[in-house]
């Protein structure tokens, strides 16, 4: 091959390269060329059996040939690359048929539901918001409420100690020593919030859940006042039909004590699912408060009375959602969320 071939072939090779209209097309003619088996090193492999004189031109368009066509073929290769994606995102611009794109809406959950509305009724009849601490002294959650250290009832209020001998609150009751510590009677107050017992989670139990207290302490509070407020909020929550039933129990801060239910909204008492056929649904505990308790706050236990009751904000929210497992109130699974959505 003669020098002067040479040239001629490297003004081919980069037309060939010009001409190239994808990516393929430029790929195979670099392996015409440049390739192992390609053009220029059979031509390096003349170059051994070339006339002397003719060898330095042949060696310097050789080495042409290999130096403009790979820059060409550089060059050409990014110019096909922008264009693909110059047209792809073309098309997704200016596709109208797309649907626009949704933000989710956040909304209250139930348990903050429940609590709110709880508020707002017990709001009508007069009663104000009060709030304590998660992390409470013993004497608070207990010894002030007459469960001192041996007690019996302590057993079923086993909590998370903190060093400082501080534990984490086992029921909202400590907010009713604090509030009758920070003022004289009358009280009306309801404090909501978080509570924690030693209790293994399973479909009725989480170690960590909510209650709402109630107080009202004056001069001649009755056990049918609590009953009669009890059921105002019930009617309100859950329907005008809704009644309330007081079953004797045991507190030691309340004399009497009572469980107390709400007959089954669902069924309207005849029996379903939800109140396990028996027509009652089981909220939490309430009473009179013990004359003792007033003593240790300040009290005149001669002077006042008063009533007392929780209201497990759990329990509320899956008689009106129909819930029958705690854990889907906090899984945070948006799909159960959604559909309580308000
Ligand atoms: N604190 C009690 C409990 O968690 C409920 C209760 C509140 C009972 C107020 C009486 C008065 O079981």
């Amino acid at each position: 091959m003669k020098a002067a071939e040479i040239l001629a072939l490297k003004e081919t090779a980069l037309a060939e390269a010009r001409a190239a209209g994808t990516s393929a097309q430029l790929e195979q003619v670099r392996i015409k060329y440049l390739g192992r088996k390609g053009c220029l090193p059979k031509i390096m492999e003349g170059l051994k059996e070339a006339p002397p004189a003719e060898r330095p031109a042949m060696g310097r368009y050789a080495n042409e040939l290999k130096q403009e066509l790979s820059e060409l073929l550089e060059t050409r290769r990014d110019a096909l690359a922008s264009a693909t994606a110059a047209t792809s995102g073309a098309a997704e611009v200016f596709d109208p048929t797309l649907p626009g794109r949704w933000r989710a809406l956040g909304a209250r959950h139930p348990i903050s539901r429940v609590i709110e509305d709880a508020i707002r009724i017990f709001d009508t009849l007069g009663f104000s918001v009060a709030d304590g601490p998660d992390i409470e002294t013993e004497y608070h959650n207990f010894d002030a409420l007459n469960t001192p250290e041996d007690h019996p009832a302590r057993d079923t209020q086993d909590t998370f100690w903190l060093e400082s001998g501080q534990l984490l609150r086992t029921q909202t009751s400590p907010v009713q020593i604090r509030v009758m510590e920070s003022r004289p009677p009358p009280v009306r107050v309801i404090a909501a919030g978080r509570c924690y017992r030693r209790d293994t989670t399973d479909a009725t139990h989480s170690a960590n859940f909510h209650q709402i207290e109630g107080l009202y302490v004056n001069t001649r509070v009755s056990l049918a006042d609590l009953k009669g407020d009890l059921t105002w909020f019930a009617q309100r929550l859950m329907g005008p039909e809704v009644k309330v039933r007081f079953r004797p129990h045991f507190f030691p801060f309340t004399e009497p004590s009572v469980e107390y239910d709400f007959s089954c909204h669902l069924c309207r008492g005849k029996g379903c699912r939800m109140c396990k056929q028996s027509g009652w649904i089981e909220i939490s505990g309430a009473g009179m408060v013990n004359p003792k308790v007033f003593a240790k706050v300040g009290y005149d236990p001669e002077a006042v009375t008063g009533y007392a009751f929780g209201l497990g904000v759990e329990r509320l929210a899956m008689i009106r959602y129909g819930l029958d497992d705690i854990r889907l109130l906090y899984d945070n699974d948006k799909r159960f969320l959604e559909q309580l959505a308000q």
